[in-house]
Formats: C-alpha cells, sequence, structure tokens
C-alpha cells in the first residue's frame, strides 16, 4: 500500500488539479499514442487526429477513472475490478501498455506543474500509477 507521505502527496497534486485532470489526461493520451504508436491499434474505431473530440472524451473517462482510484487508495483492486476485467477480457489490452500511459501522465503533469515534480512527488505519483496498474493487471489471467 501507498505509504502515508505518498499518500498525502498525490492528493495534495491531485486537489490542485481540481477540475483540469481531464484536459492532462488528455494529454497524455495524445502523447501515448504519440510516442508508442502500437497503443493506437486499440483504437481504430476511433479519431486519434490532435483536436480529437472522442480522444478528449475518453480523456475524462480515464481521469474520471484516477480520480475515483485516488478516493480509493486503501482498495485499489476493489476500486479498479471492474475496469480491469474490460480491459482484460473485452478490451484485451496488453498490460504492459498501462505502464506507457502511466509514463505519459508523469511527463505531461512534469510539463505543466515542473515547480511541484520535484523527486519525492515523482517518486510518490509513479508509485500511485504503478498500484493503478498492478490493480488493473490483477483481473488479468
Ligand atoms: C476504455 C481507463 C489504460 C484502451 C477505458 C475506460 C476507462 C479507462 C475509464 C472507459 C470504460 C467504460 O466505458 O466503461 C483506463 C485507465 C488506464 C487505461 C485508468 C491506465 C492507467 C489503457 C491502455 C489502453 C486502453 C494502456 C490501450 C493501449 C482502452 C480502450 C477502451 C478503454 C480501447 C475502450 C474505448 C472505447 O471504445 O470507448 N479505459 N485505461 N486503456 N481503454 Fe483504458
Amino acid at each position: 500500500a501507498l505509504s502515508g507521505e505518498d499518500r498525502a502527496a498525490v492528493r495534495a497534486l491531485w486537489r490542485k488539479l481540481g477540475g483540469n485532470v481531464g484536459i492532462y489526461a488528455t494529454e497524455a493520451l495524445e502523447r501515448t499514442f504519440r510516442s508508442f504508436p502500437a497503443t493506437k491499434t486499440y483504437f481504430p474505431h476511433f479519431d486519434l487526429s490532435p483536436g480529437s473530440a472522442q480522444v478528449k472524451a475518453h480523456g475524462q473517462k480515464v481521469a474520471d477513472a484516477l480520480t475515483t482510484a485516488m478516493a480509493h487508495l486503501d482498495d485499489l483492486p476493489g476500486a479498479l475490478s471492474a475496469l480491469g476485467a474490460l480491459h482484460a477480457h473485452r478490451l484485451r489490452v496488453d498490460p504492459a501498455h498501462f505502464q506507457l500511459l502511466s509514463h505519459c501522465l508523469l511527463v505531461t503533469l512534469a510539463r505543466h506543474y515542473p515547480g511541484d515534480l520535484a523527486p519525492a512527488m515523482h517518486a510518490s505519483l509513479h508509485k500511485f500509477l504503478s498500484h493503478v496498474t498492478s490493480a488493473l493487471a490483477s483481473r488479468y489471467g
């Protein structure tokens, strides 16, 4: 589980992001598609061009899932169980890709909040995203 310091750090960052989590999640998705093109193969039905309304709507869904995770730090596997099952069984997303999106989220937030992403916050955010990834991946196999 995340330590008390990690929890306090990521919660404080989330409060700072406020209503903008969707904007950053969208930017992180765009970065993931451009930096790791293999991830695009799961979205053949999407318009993936820059500024796509579909990607923006999807970014908001990802953001809401992360905000839900943030509210359930004591039970991420439970909070993300249905979402993990969806990615495992219906969407069949290679779980290795979760780390790519997590990485791009971290890079995106570091670009927008350079003063906040000192190494300690970087480490806490990385741990939070790793726990989210593990919770999603726990529904595989
Ligand atoms: C759908 C979250 C990673 C591919 C979704 C949905 C959410 C979500 C909330 C909508 C579920 C619904 O409609 O009920 C997340 C989170 C991730 C993650 C929190 C990791 C931190 C990924 C990755 C890929 C992916 C890495 C592929 C490279 C998809 C696809 C859909 C989807 C294809 C369905 C899109 C549609 O047709 O509307 N995801 N996701 N996800 N996700 Fe993820």
